[in-house]
């Protein structure tokens, strides 16, 4: 497909943001379009909604190939990367997917190209995107494929053009034609399937990651009941070449781990039950971590923790299905007075301190949630001003030596 062609982005977020500005720079002309107004201002003046690694480079190369709007306009090719989260009882909430196929069928023309980035169930493009593109005309030619994004945020731009990727067409011709699309910025190799099986392939890489960290997860409350390190049991058995257990935490978040597996639970069809457990494992560890800061917490009455980190990850803003927020929750329904800090974080349920120092006077434990890199920076020495010093860490990532010569009496998860 020639480079002068348009191709309308829908959904302007971690994926589709940085997918328009690869587009753009390849030399499309590119509209990015997105319902969020304050965004598209944002934008038009050249100030990014949110911070990614490699992001501002792109986009100020882009900016000169690129329109954003509010509104949907005609084009070639649609991406729609919009967010596919779930409902309160686990579903996949296709909401956002259906506006934007009702919204790009408005000005659909006849052998126009749709790509749906965003994360759907099995069947999907098929049944259910489809038909609402040909809703106007049944005897439309749209050529329709699902192109799912493997990139994670902090390391979105090289992922995203270095990583293999599989894309999925309804037919033949639709996963070529998106293939040519893409192989304007991806270097990695590009894999084409069925939009189905793209579909599911999507669904079940993250599905063995949260099925992954679960093991790990059981492995360290297994750990603390038999008093080892599961840190240094799971470095040891990663050393078996056909053995890559990954690492525990205080639950899994983010868009995609925490949603992605409900996609293929939620089917009816048999052989989903380990999936469900693990996302279970996984929903429980909040309740774990609380768990064991209130053991260290027990001799205190009307306790204070500092909770650090709520990005469900280290060194992003993203605090989407962020562990933290249960644990907050929870911690508060004790009657604590949870202080939080996050150096990233800015717009969340709860005040975020940006000065360390003020988050940790008059606390009696430090709960150590996210491993942002600035955490370890931190020289325990220097903190004079909590009640009771105690921290418990979530992700082993602090010098325990360096905390209990300081004074602290130190906890960390699996490590009992
Ligand atoms: N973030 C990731 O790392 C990642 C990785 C792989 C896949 N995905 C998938 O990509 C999709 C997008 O995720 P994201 O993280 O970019 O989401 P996001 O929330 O960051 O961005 C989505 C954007 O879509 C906009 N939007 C919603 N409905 C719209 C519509 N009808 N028309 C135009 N804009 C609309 C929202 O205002 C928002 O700005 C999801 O399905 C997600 O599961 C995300």
């Amino acid at each position: 497909m020639a480079k002068n062609k348009t191709i309308c982005v829908l959904g302007l977020g971690y994926i589709g943001l940085p997918t328009a500005c690869f587009l753009a720079s390849s030399g499309y002309k590119v509209i990015g379009v997105d319902l969020d107004k304050k965004k598209i201002n944002k934008l038009k003046n050249k100030q990014l909604p949110f911070e990614e690694p490699g992001l501002q480079k792109i986009f100020q190369k882009a900016f000169k190939n690129t329109n954003f709007s509010v509104e949907i306009q005609p084009a070639d090719v649609f991406i729609i990367a919009v967010p596919t989260p779930i409902t309160n009882n686990k579903k996949a909430d296709l909401r956002f997917v259906k506006q934007a196929a009702g919204d790009i069928s408005r000005v659909l023309k006849n052998g126009n190209l749709v790509i749906i980035e965003s994360t759907i169930p099995p069947g999907t493009a098929e049944r259910v995107v489809l038909p609402i593109l040909k809703k106007k005309d049944k005897n439309l030619q749209v050529y329709l494929s699902h192109a799912p994004e493997r990139a994670i945020p902090g390391r979105t731009i090289k992922e995203m053009a270095e990583n293999d990727r599989i894309i999925g067409g309804i037919d033949n011709k639709s996963a070529e034609l998106t293939k040519l699309i893409y192989s304007s910025f991806v270097k990695g190799k590009i894999y084409l399937t069925n939009a189905t099986t793209a579909e599911f392939v999507k669904l079940i890489e993250n599905s063995f990651r949260d099925i992954n960290i679960a093991f790990a997860n059981e492995l360290a409350k297994l750990c603390d009941n038999i008093h080892i390190n599961v840190w240094e049991a799971i470095k040891l058995a990663n050393l078996h070449p056909r053995v890559n257990i990954h690492l525990p935490g205080p639950g899994v978040g983010g868009h995609c781990l925490a949603i992605d597996p409900w996609f293929l639970i939620k089917r009816g069809v048999n052989g989903t039950k380990f999936i469900k457990l693990a996302r279970n494992i996984n929903d429980s560890m909040p309740d774990y971590v609380v768990g064991r800061v209130a053991e260290m917490l027990k001799e205190i009455k009307k306790p204070t923790v500092t909770i650090l980190g709520v990005a469900y990850k280290a060194d992003v803003d993203d605090w989407r299905e962020t562990p933290a927020l249960k644990i907050i929750k929870l911690a508060k329904k004790k009657g604590w007075q949870v202080e939080i800090h996050d150096p990233y974080v800015n717009d969340f349920p709860y005040k975020i301190e940006k000065d360390f120092k003020k988050t940790t006077k008059g606390s009696d434990c430090i709960v150590l949630i996210t491993d942002h890199d600035f955490y370890k920076t931190i020289n325990p020495l220097e903190i004079k001003n909590m009640r009771e010093k105690n921290i418990f860490d979530a992700r082993n990532s602090i010098n325990e030596q360096k905390w209990q010569k300081a004074g602290f009496k130190t906890k960390i998860l699996g490590k009992d």
